[in-house]
This record gives C-alpha cells, structure tokens and sequence, in this order.
C-alpha cells in the first residue's frame, strides 16, 4: 500500500519499540505521512531511525516497563510539540519459551509488564493531553496469540489478550471525549522477534498456517498503523483488526 502524503501532517505520534520490525516500520510510515513522530525503544538503534527521519522526529530511550520512564517520555513530548495525536504502543517481547509450567516467574512478570502493563501506563499518561484537545488515535499492537493458542507462548498469549480487553474498555471511556482506541492482530510478521523462536526449517511450517502460506512483512502492518490513526478509520473504535494473511480463518 502507498503512503498517503500529508494524511497525517500536523499530528504528533508516539511510537514504541521503534527500533525494529512493526515499529520502525510504523514511525517511517507516519512520517512519510507528514506527523512528527517520538521514536520510543529501550536499544539505542533508535537514535539512527530518528536521525534518518529528520527534525520531524526525535528519539527516546526508555523502557516502557518502567512507569516513570513512560511519564518522562510522554512529558517530553509534550513539552516538545505541545500535544499528543497518535499512540502507537508497539513494544513488545515474546519472552520464554516454555510449557506452562516450566516457565519462570521473572519472565511471567517481565512479559506482562513489556506488553501489558506498559500499554495500560503509556494510556494512562497520554489521555489526558488528548481529552485536553477532544481528539487521538491510540493502537495497541497485539497479535493473533490474543484470539488463538500457541504452544510455549502461553503467557505471551495472555498479555496480548489482555491488552484487547484495556482497548475494549478505554475505548469505551473515551469515545466521548473523541479518541479512538483500537489494537490489531498481527499473523506472522517477518521481523527480528519472529525470527528468534524460529529456524529458516520451522519458517515454511509456520507460514502454512497463514491462508497466504508467507509472513507479512511489517511495511504491510504499518500501513493499517497509519490508517487508524487517520480520519479515514474516524468511525473505527474499540475494535481489534485482525491483519494475520487468513491464519485465524481456519
Ligand atoms: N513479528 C511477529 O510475528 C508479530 C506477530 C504479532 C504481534 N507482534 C507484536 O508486534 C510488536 C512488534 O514486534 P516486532 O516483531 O516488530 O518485534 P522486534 O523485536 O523486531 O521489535 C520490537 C522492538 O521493541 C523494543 N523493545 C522491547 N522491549 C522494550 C521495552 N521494554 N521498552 C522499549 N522498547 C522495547 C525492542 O528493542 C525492539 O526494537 C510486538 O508487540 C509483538 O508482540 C509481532
């Protein structure tokens, strides 16, 4: 899908785990799109990214576990660019691979608190600057292990379900107040946290399950990044897009 020059000009985004795969991928989309784009992630590869895309986007490293690291960067932006219109809350680990119950309690903790907890925390600092301007674009970047199970990644599973469950409900909060909060389920996506549980071998088992018999490559899932967070998704909220090449059409 092309990018749609000045969809976005004049909005100011916030992407998470910018570095890598879905989200750098998201914040090049954004700013081929015109907003100025925060490059969250805990590496610091994501100064390169954010010096690529220019004085429209500025780098953050922070890890977004951390909920005063999430206020810090959310209160920087903000003294920035004085306001908040799109939240894409992208970082994310698949952690230990592991039966139930052989897996660790640091990891149980660390999963949920990288993909759940941090959803809930960077919500919870941007509401209210875009109640403030009756308008924003929160999307949660959730996965296909929300809607169906995955052996070993049952805890991955659960924090991606839970943040639909934080979707459903703060949209629900705040359609009033004009924002829209939507996540999308992504199928296979060919990126660096893909490939860590996978060898190229285990590859063609897991892009069969996709109707599509590939993985998508995160260009394909930043373009519904960027159409939700435009007008053209304006009566689009609460919902979960699922962008997963046919793999839950079974
Ligand atoms: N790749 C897939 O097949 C797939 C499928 C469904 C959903 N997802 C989800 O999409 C999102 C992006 O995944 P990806 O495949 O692009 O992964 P990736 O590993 O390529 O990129 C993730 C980025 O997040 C950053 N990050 C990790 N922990 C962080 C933290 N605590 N604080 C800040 N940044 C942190 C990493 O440094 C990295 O740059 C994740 O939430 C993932 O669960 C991926």
């Amino acid at each position: 899908m092309m990018s749609v020059a000045g969809r976005l000009t004049g909005r100011v985004a916030i992407v998470t785990g910018a570095a890598s795969g879905i989200g750098e991928a998201s914040a090049r989309r954004l700013a081929a799109e015109g907003a100025r784009v925060v490059c969250v992630d805990v590496s610091e590869q994501v100064q390169a990214l954010s010096l690529e895309l220019g004085d429209s986007s500025v780098a953050e490293i922070a890890d977004v576990a951390d909920d005063t690291q999430v206020d810090l960067f959310v209160r920087s932006a903000l003294d920035r660019w004085s306001r908040i219109d799109i939240l894409v809350n992208n970082a994310g680990i698949d952690g230990q691979l592991a039966l139930l119950a052989d897996g660790h309690q640091e990891n149980y903790q660390r999963v949920m608190d990288v993909n759940l907890r941090s959803c809930w925390s960077t919500m919870k600092a941007v509401l209210p600057s875009m109640v403030a301007e009756g308008s924003g674009s929160i999307i949660n970047m959730s996965s296909v292990g929300a809607l169906i199970g995955f052996e070993n990644l049952s805890v991955y599973s659960a924090a991606k379900a839970g943040m639909l469950g934080l979707t459903r409900g703060a949209a629900l909060e705040y359609g009033a107040h004009g924002i829209r909060i939507n996540a999308i389920c992504p199928g296979g996506v060919l990126t660096p946290l893909a490939e860590s549980f996978m060898d190229e071998g285990t590859y063609k088992a897991w892009a069969d399950k996709h109707a599509l018999k590939r993985f998508a490559r995160p260009e394909e899932i930043a373009a519904v990044v960027s159409f939700l967070a435009s007008d053209e998704a304006s009566f689009i909220t609460g919902s979960s897009l699922v962008v997963d090449g046919g793999m839950t059409a079974i």
